[in-house]
């Protein structure tokens, strides 16, 4: 039987890879959950999966080494999701962005070292890059990452990478593309405007909407994680994406039209600060290993929109208090 350690394993990511796990492996697999519960942290996410008798959650900070020397000694293998997450978020205070993204991958990497884990999956960022208005960064090209998020995961990717080298640590480090699919907490994109459309709310939009991510669907990064945990080579970098770029308007126009809504929802908003134009990823070498995306963007897209829909139950009580007070305080508007 394999031993997981997952960690921010009630964020949106970690969440669907502990149901992928389960889903795929059953008792095969005994799993562990560390996961802070910052305001991205939700236990319904695992709702479904709480009292199966080889998942245990643990409620507790990956910055915490005692903890982390409980918990790291018995995994075979430690996939680290934690994080602060949230560009804009990082933007206003990146104190914990630095702290969890960055210390919090020290003090995981310094338990796996000790207690020898045999594969630790640190979960980066195709953000590490920095923009690309034309191609696509390949595992080798140079890190240029320009939000406090991006330049904090940049330093845990170089970190894990560090702990290859120096102590031949089993390191494998994902950079992925944006993802989107169910239980994603409604400040990022496709969740937000998703649920604000179905409130008649407005979808503030920045800058011109022209900027570009590469979408892919959460349950197939959590299929290409499985995959290099038994493919992948120590020490390398893999890039993870399913090449269906679009611009925000793009994504906001399919939103809108499955939603029967108003194109006058749309609301210009300025620009997010240092806001990158482009991320697009070379997926090359994960493919000559033999994995692909397994879904297309227009029927996960649908399915993610009717989740939303019929699962307001999930996201109606998040969007309330404090996300309202946040939102106040940084973008000074409401939500
Ligand atoms: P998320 O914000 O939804 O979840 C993060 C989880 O980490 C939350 O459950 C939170 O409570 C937990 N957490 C935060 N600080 C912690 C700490 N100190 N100790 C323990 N738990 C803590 O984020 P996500 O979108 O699920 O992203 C997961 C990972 O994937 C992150 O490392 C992120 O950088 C990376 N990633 C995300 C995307 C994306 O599109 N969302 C793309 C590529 C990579
Ligand atoms: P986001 O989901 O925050 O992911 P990231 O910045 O990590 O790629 O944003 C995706 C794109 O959508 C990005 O170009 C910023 C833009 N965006 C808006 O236009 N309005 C919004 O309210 C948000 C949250 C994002």
């Amino acid at each position: 039987m394999k031993q997981y350690l997952v960690t921010g394993g009630a964020g949106f990511i970690g969440s669907n890879f502990i149901h992928y796990l389960l889903a795929k492996y059953g008792s095969e697999v005994r799993i562990v959950n560390v996961d802070k519960l910052t305001y991205a942290g939700n236990l319904d996410n695992l709702k479904d999966v709480a009292n199966a008798p080889n998942y245990r959650f643990v409620h507790g900070d990956i910055c915490d080494a005692r903890l982390m020397d409980e918990l790291v000694p018995p995994a075979d293998v430690v996939v680290n999701f934690a994080a602060e997450s949230h560009v804009d978020r990082s933007i206003g205070a990146p104190d914990d962005f630095i702290k969890t993204d960055i210390y919090g991958a020290f003090v995981l990497l310094e338990a796996a070292r000790k207690y020898g884990v045999k594969k630790f999956i640190q979960i980066s960022t195709d953000e590490v890059y920095g923009s690309i208005l034309d191609g696509s960064f390949k595992e080798s090209d140079r890190l240029e990452p320009s939000s406090p998020y991006s330049a904090s995961k940049a330093g845990a990717d170089r970190l894990a990478f560090s702990y290859f080298v120096t102590y031949g640590l089993p390191v494998v480090i994902t950079r992925c593309s944006n993802n989107y699919g169910p239980c994603q907490f409604p400040e990022k994109l496709i969740p937000l405007f998703v649920t604000n459309a179905l409130e008649d709310k407005s979808l503030p939009i920045y800058g011109d909407g022209k900027n570009v991510r590469d979408w892919i669907y959460v349950m197939d990064h959590c299929d290409a994680i499985d995959f290099l945990i038994s493919h992948g080579d120590d020490g390398q970098v893999y890039n993870i994406g399913s090449g269906n770029e679009r611009t925000n308007l793009d994504i906001t126009g399919i939103i809108l039209r499955e939603l029967g809504k108003p194109e006058s929802l749309m609301t210009w908003v300025p620009d997010r600060l240092g806001h990158d134009r482009r991320y697009s990823v070379d997926t090359a070498k994960i493919r000559a290993l033999g994995w692909k995306p397994g879904h297309t963007f227009e029927e996960a897209m649908t399915s993610t929109i009717r989740w939303y829909r019929e699962n307001k139950w999930w996201w109606e009580k998040l969007k309330t208090g404090e996300y309202l007070e946040f939102y106040k305080q940084n973008y000074k508007r409401d939500l």
